[in-house]
């Protein structure tokens, strides 16, 4: 088991630039991507976090075939060799569901192990389904699994109930190869899916309106090879504004791009953080004394990110007065404020709200990571604590963060893995 040890006695404050790496939401369904093609794909900025060895280990068995090279990754698929996404792949990482839509628009059908649910709440896959049913698809659901076919998936117009990242991303694939026009309606528009569309359209694809609410894509009968470059992740830059906030530092993050922060930004700011935006890619934050309290509700793109949530947490406590964390996107999503409990937090937990007082110290513990963005929330709160703080299960923080702790100890921070 991995354990993240930081020593919080005597921090620092985090001062120096970090470069921020590519976005693990954006490079996923560029991989998946990969199987609308016979040709190649070529990624670069691709960060090196095991999300994306899962989905590459996934796409090998799919028939891909792909190299990776520092942060620039070739994926090809000459040939589809399998239709299935199988249960232990998709446990181990909710989005292997992304090749569901492509495997069904190139190859006609898919066998994709249904998630079931996870350390953040249940992950249903209805909004997937029922657009992909829509398109033409035949689907049932049998022992555990999405059984879908489809011998030529039909242009339609689908209006989400619900905004999905996934689900959108899914049916943006799979109606760039079906037959005629799609309108969909209602589509999640998270910067991850508009670079998805980008990369898209360099494979030749036909999608209007990238980037609103309301897509028209026209299905083109091939689609090409293309190189793309990921966007900045703008959740790992979330993550280290705040760093810098809680231990009154100053950082510089590079190679980012703060107008996809634009909500976090703001938030930050209303509680006191100095925020500067010196370039189109670089943003500098610097903490202050005296945090103010605020309200939070999680809500789709522009609204404040779910993924963000925990970290936001912690750099409430240590704000003097009461907030109240509203998180509306996934249902069991607090599992990191009972280990901040055992630091000295005082959080009460009311169904979908945290209710923090501030400002509490908090005090190093063992503690256990659950999932990815809770892991990030625990290293944040143990940069601050007072002694040792020891993260068990820290493999959870490598499935989104490409060297979260080589990066923070750049900045001054005292902290290190250990293998047990
Ligand atoms: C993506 C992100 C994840 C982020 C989430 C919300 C990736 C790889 N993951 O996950 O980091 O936390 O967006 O921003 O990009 N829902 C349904 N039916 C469905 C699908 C989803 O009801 O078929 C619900 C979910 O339970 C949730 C909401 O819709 O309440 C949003 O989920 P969704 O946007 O689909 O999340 P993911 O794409 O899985």
């Amino acid at each position: 088991m991995e354990k993240i040890i930081l020593y919080g006695n005597n921090n620092p404050e985090l001062k120096g630039k970090v470069k921020i790496s590519g976005a693990k939401n954006a490079v996923l369904p560029a991989i998946a991507a990969a199987l609308l093609t016979k040709e190649k794909i070529r990624l670069k900025n691709v960060p090196l976090v095991t999300d994306v060895h899962t989905m590459l280990t996934l796409m090998k068995e799919l028939g891909a075939e792909s190299n990776i090279r520092k942060n620039s990754l070739s994926i090809q698929v000459k040939k589809i060799i399998s239709d299935e996404a199988s249960y232990q792949l998709v446990t181990s990482m909710r989005a292997s569901i992304l090749v569901l839509g492509p495997l069904l628009a190139r190859y006609g059908k898919a066998l994709v192990s249904l998630p079931g649910g996870c350390a953040i709440g249940s992950r249903p896959t209805d909004i997937h389904i029922h657009g992909l049913e829509k398109l033409g698809a035949s689907i049932q659901l049998k022992h555990g699994y999405i059984n879908a076919t489809a011998k030529q998936l039909k242009g339609t117009e689908i209006e989400f109930e619900k905004k999905s990242v996934g689900g959108t991303e899914n049916l943006i694939m799979a109606a760039s190869l079906a037959t005629g026009e799609t309108i969909l309606k209602n589509c999640a528009i998270e910067p991850e899916v508009v670079d998805l569309c980008k990369l898209l359209l360099k494979m030749g694809a036909k999608i209007e309106d990238i980037g609103s609410e309301t897509l028209v894509i026209k299905g083109v009968k091939e689609l090409g090879g293309a190189t793309h470059e990921i966007i900045p992740d703008r959740i790992e830059a979330g993550t280290f504004l705040i760093a810098g906030a809680l231990t009154k530092g100053s950082i510089v993050l590079t190679r980012t791009k703060p107008k996809d922060l634009t909500t976090v930004i703001e938030r930050l700011r209303y509680s006191g953080v100095k925020i500067n935006k010196l370039n189109s890619h670089s943003i500098q934050v610097t903490g202050t004394d005296k945090l103010k309290p605020q309200d939070i509700t999680t809500s789709p793109y522009p609204g404040f990110p779910t993924d963000m949530q925990a970290q936001f947490s912690v750099l409430m406590t240590q704000a003097e007065g009461t907030s109240i964390i509203s998180e509306t996107i996934f249902d069991r999503r607090f599992a990191h404020i009972n280990e901040l409990l055992r630091m000295g937090a005082n959080i009460e937990i009311s169904s979908d709200k945290a209710i923090i007082k501030g400002k509490t110290f908090l005090s190093g513990a063992e503690i256990t990571a659950t999932d990815l963005r809770a892991s990030a929330s625990l290293v944040l709160a143990g940069l601050i604590a007072n002694g040792k703080t020891v993260i068990n299960e820290a493999h959870h923080l490598d499935r989104g963060y490409e060297k979260l702790e080589v990066k923070l100890k750049s900045l001054g921070a005292r902290i290190e893995r250990l293998q047990d």
